[in-house]
């Protein structure tokens, strides 16, 4: 047994999530945490809110809440959602507490202390009205270059000039909308990344081998156009106060504190429960931990560079990432998901229309790896209706009615196995074994598939074996198939678990039976799992696994989100 520990990019606090955030880290994250726990592995799986920056100060400016209320508030939204979605946290945390605040100081020190810290002054668009200082992207106003009027400070959408926020004509706060700015000096902490670079490139260079490609170029790429000091501190209210003489009045980064909100996160965890966890037999010192982290594409840079150079920085032995998985978008019906436009499927809104798994298998089967994917109604509804309904659930209804109304609702016994049997339950095998290494791997889509084709061999079977013939002459013989599809069945509920837990749960009801029941997926033998049901077991056909979803809801469903028939 490992210890795996496992971080999903905490989402930003200000907004609701919907299936890009889902697909993009919060749920592969949690089927790779199930499908860890059920190979027999320790795994310690955090997430949280990331809540500080001037976009949480602007999203409780808008609702006109004080801003600790309204991370209050969208930090029980984001979590009610992910526990719909059946995201198996072992916590769900805060960037913003005390724990993380603690951290923080502590690592900010240390960096300090060890002289990676420097001090810069420079100039900043400040507001009067807001009485703030205004990141760039917060100030709009016409471009000089080709006259649009909404260029922000620091690039022009329309002709896509980079700008700085003293080039745009009538600049204007997007907080207020108040043109009452000037330009002051301001000073700030920069971490002095070129400092630090050399240790980087040496830990750097002992993952090249295990990490994918993508992250290991960006990465690289970082590197190759040379490091800068970046600046650690923000002169907002909203934030961590700078523990720093002189720095009164600033808070640090959101991007300082967020990553090391992993720590802090893991802290309230242990906090919780001190007698039983402990946040650095995971952190510091750690022994033996595996630490994978899961994240959007434009996060990696954070994750490979800034964020270990952080924790190197400090001279202490802090658990780095061992393999960094990111993802690239998932484009809603041709177009971007939009709250404000009502375009898209927002995660909380797609648990009201269809059980959580239906969304879990569509978007696994579609994550987003290798390039940019798509969703729209039509293949949702075509995946639901052909993959689940009409292979998975299919099969299930089919052997369980028929074993009902031909022998009874118990398992019927086994005789010996015949060529036809071995043969099919050797592809079973091989299917498992694929499916098994491909989550290993995080290669999500091409574990989906091999899920499915495990599925689609169970429907080959019944229809080569055509037990519902073979009763008739030979009730003996049909008594062991069906024997089998039983038994095949529970294996299905197993390997499904870390995807669609809660269709895992539904199978395994329908036999008298719990999750806890279920083996580990380590070392599986599907020979072995087919003698899990002996004959005379219990069990109830019951209802449907899955619901058909009709071409009529179909419509609405495009109509109501915003899709091309809209
Ligand atoms: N909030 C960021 C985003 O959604 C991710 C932060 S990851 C962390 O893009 F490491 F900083 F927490
Ligand atoms: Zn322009």
């Amino acid at each position: 047994m490992s210890k795996i520990l496992i971080t999903s990019a905490l989402p930003y606090i200000n907004g609701v999530p919907h299936l890009g955030h889902m697909v993009g880290c919060l749920l592969p994250s949690d089927v790779y945490a199930r499908y860890m726990r059920m190979m027999g592995n320790e795994v310690l799986y955090i997430c949280g809110t990331d809540e500080h920056g001037t976009a949480s100060e602007v999203g409780a400016l808008k609702e006109n809440m004080p801003v600790e209320e309204y991370c209050n508030k969208y930090h029980e939204r984001h979590k009610q959602t992910y526990k719909d979605f059946n995201l198996s946290f072992d916590y769900f945390g805060r960037s913003s507490s005390r724990q993380n605040q603690e951290l923080t100081y502590h690592i900010f020190e240390k960096l300090d202390q060890n002289g990676f810290i420097e001090e810069r002054t420079m100039k900043q668009i400040y507001c009067v009205d807001d009485q703030m200082f205004l990141a760039d992207r917060y100030i709009v106003g016409t471009c000089p270059h080709c006259g649009y009027e909404k260029a922000r400070g620091d690039q022009c959408e329309n002709c896509t000039k980079v700008l700085e926020p003293t080039d745009l004509i009538d600049a204007k706060s997007t907080v207020s909308g108040s043109s009452n700015l000037e330009v002051r000096e301001t000073k700030h902490l920069f971490l002095n990344l070129p400092k630090i670079e050399e240790k980087l490139v040496e830990w750097l260079k002992t993952k090249e081998a295990f990490w994918p490609d993508v992250a290991y170029s960006i990465a690289k790429k970082w590197l190759k156009e040379g490091l800068q000091p970046r600046c650690i501190t923000r002169d907002l209210k909203w934030g961590f106060p700078v523990n720093k003489e002189g720095y009164e009045g600033k808070v640090f980064y959101v991007w300082f504190d967020a990553p090391i909100g992993y720590i802090g996160i893991t802290k309230q965890w242990s906090d919780e429960k001190p007698e039983e966890r402990n946040w650095r037999d995971w952190w510091l010192d750690a022994q033996d931990v595996r630490y994978v982290e899961f994240m959007g594409k434009d996060n990696v840079p954070y994750h490979s560079i800034t964020f270990p150079a952080t924790l190197i920085g400090t001279g202490e032995n802090w658990t780095k990432v061992d393999y960094l998985k990111g993802f690239s978008y998932l484009i809603y019906e041709g177009g971007k998901f939009s709250k404000s436009e009502h375009r898209g499927v927002f995660a909380e809104d797609a648990v009201q229309e269809f059980p959580a798994d239906y969304w879990r298998y569509w978007l696994m089967a579609n994550a987003p790896e290798s390039s940019d994917s798509s969703f729209t109604f039509e293949s949702f509804v075509s995946t639901v209706n052909k993959d689940l309904n009409g292979v998975l659930g299919n099969f299930a209804q089919r052997v369980m009615k028929m074993t009902a109304s031909k022998i009874g609702s118990h398992v019927p016994p086994r005789g010996d196995l015949e060529p036809q049997d071995r043969e099919f339950i050797a592809t079973l095998q091989e299917k498992t074994n694929n499916y098994l290494k491909y989550l290993n791997e995080m290669e999500f889509r091409k574990a989906t598939a091999e899920l499915r084709a495990a599925w689609v061999e169970g429907n080959n079977y019944i229809s080569v074996t055509e037990p519902w013939m073979v009763i008739k002459e030979n009730p003996q013989r049909a008594e062991t198939i069906l024997n089998i599809c039983l038994n095949v069945i529970r294996i299905y509920a197993a390997l499904c678990a870390p995807l669609m837990p809660q269709t895992s749960e539904k199978i395994l009801a329908k036999f008298g039976l719990g999750i806890d029941s279920l083996p580990l997926l380590k070392n599986f033998d599907v020979e072995k799992e087919l003698s899990a049901l002996p004959a005379g077991h219990a069990f109830e056909a019951g209802e449907a696994l899955f619901e058909r979803i009709t071409p009529e809801k179909l419509a609405e469903l495009q109509q109501k989100y915003g899709g091309k028939n809209a």
